[in-house]
């Protein structure tokens, strides 16, 4: 009896070409009225929310849509004195997960923290690592490779990456590797390919990518592309956009990028526009800021001539990274 593939079928869906307008209106719009359910709803993770806007709109060159002063604002009113550390909006407890986000939304607009408030944040990093050499997301958080990534990547964007015990966070994330090549959240669990991106992202911000099983993992990761075209993030799952991008940047950042069906993924991921701006998870679902970013970057990370070069590791426009001087590890294969 032959397999059943869990996918979305494309048939009835008409090729869609990518119209970047309709999303930067889409996303300039977005938060306008923050009187809106959706907006108040979201408040939990306004920092990521401006991170992904921001940057989808760094990849699309319009960026001065965006209110820069209003989001500096927000961002400086976001760090916690006590902790050091930055939370989603004020009010809120600090987390790893939205430090990164401001470090990221900071350097996109090539702004810095003063030596006082930089101080803050790396104690408040390094407060977060366990013995183990692992980290909590925040306080009362679980150890998670998530917030490994989180952490190595906020210290190099600030330049203090050598303040934490580099030797152990990276056995720690070295120890999570399973036999299929990929990555868990924690030693022993299961390959996710979020949690793939998480460590390879690690790996590369450390320079240490010679500790991942490149063509065991390259295979598990391209295994994750559907007749669709579309990318799911563990076998028996159906595709979604926001894995173009975790499997992609993974495979990109093995020097192995050419081991996906491109056209594929372009069809798959273009079918996935909002005919009113965005893109969704999957064909004909409702879009959201998260999906357009990760769509768009997967979308310069394929070489669509019309965005501007993403960051394989950071997420990030290419030409911010190199502004900071910063050099993150790919691997080259012929
Ligand atoms: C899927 O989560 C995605 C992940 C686990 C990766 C998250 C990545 C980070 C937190 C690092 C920061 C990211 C960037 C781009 C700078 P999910 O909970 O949606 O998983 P599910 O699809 O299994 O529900
Ligand atoms: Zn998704």
């Amino acid at each position: 009896m032959a397999a059943l593939i869990k996918d979305v079928n494309l048939d009835s869906v008409k090729a869609k070409p990518l119209t970047l307008k309709i999303h930067s209106d889409y996303i300039a719009a977005y938060g306008e009225n923050k009187e809106e359910y959706e907006y108040c709803m979201t408040e939990y993770l306004r920092m990521s929310g401006i991170y992904w806007g921001l940057t989808a709109m760094a990849l699309m060159a319009d960026l001065d849509r965006m209110k820069k002063e209003e989001i500096l604002e927000f961002v400086r009113s976001c760090q916690d004195p006590v902790s050091g550390g930055i939370s989603s909006s004020p009010g809120h407890d600090p987390h790893l997960l939205y430090t990164l986000s401001a470090l990221q939304i900071l350097s996109i607009y090539d702004e810095k923290l003063s030596d006082q408030e930089a101080d803050k944040v790396v104690g408040y990093i390094k407060s977060l690592q366990q013995p183990s050499g692992s980290f909590v997301g925040d306080k009362w958080g679980e150890e998670d490779t998530r917030f490994s990534f989180c952490a190595v990547a906020s210290l190099s964007l600030i330049g203090r990456l050598h303040e934490i015990d580099l030797e152990k966070a990276t056995n720690f994330v070295a120890s999570c590797m399973n036999f299929d090549g990929g990555f868990g959240s924690r030693p022993g669990s299961e390959s996710h390919a979020g949690l793939i991106y998480c460590c390879v992202g690690y790996f590369s911000v450390v320079g240490r990518l010679d500790l991942v099983d490149a063509d065991t993992l390259g295979w598990w990761l391209c295994e994750r592309q559907l007749p669709s075209g579309g990318l799911n993030g563990r076998p028996e799952k159906l595709p979604d956009v926001c894995y173009s991008w975790w499997v992609l940047a993974s495979l990109c950042m093995l020097g192995r990028l050419h081991w996906v069906d491109k056209e594929k993924l372009c069809t798959f991921i273009s079918a996935c526009q909002d005919s009113e701006g965005g893109f969704a998870d999957r064909p004909g679902n409702m879009p959201d800021p998260f999906h357009t970013l990760f769509g768009l970057a997967a979308l310069s990370l394929l070489g669509e001539p019309t965005l501007e070069v993403v960051d394989p590791t950071f997420c990030m426009p290419r030409k911010v990274i190199d502004r900071l001087g910063l050099n993150p590890q790919r691997l080259t294969v012929s």
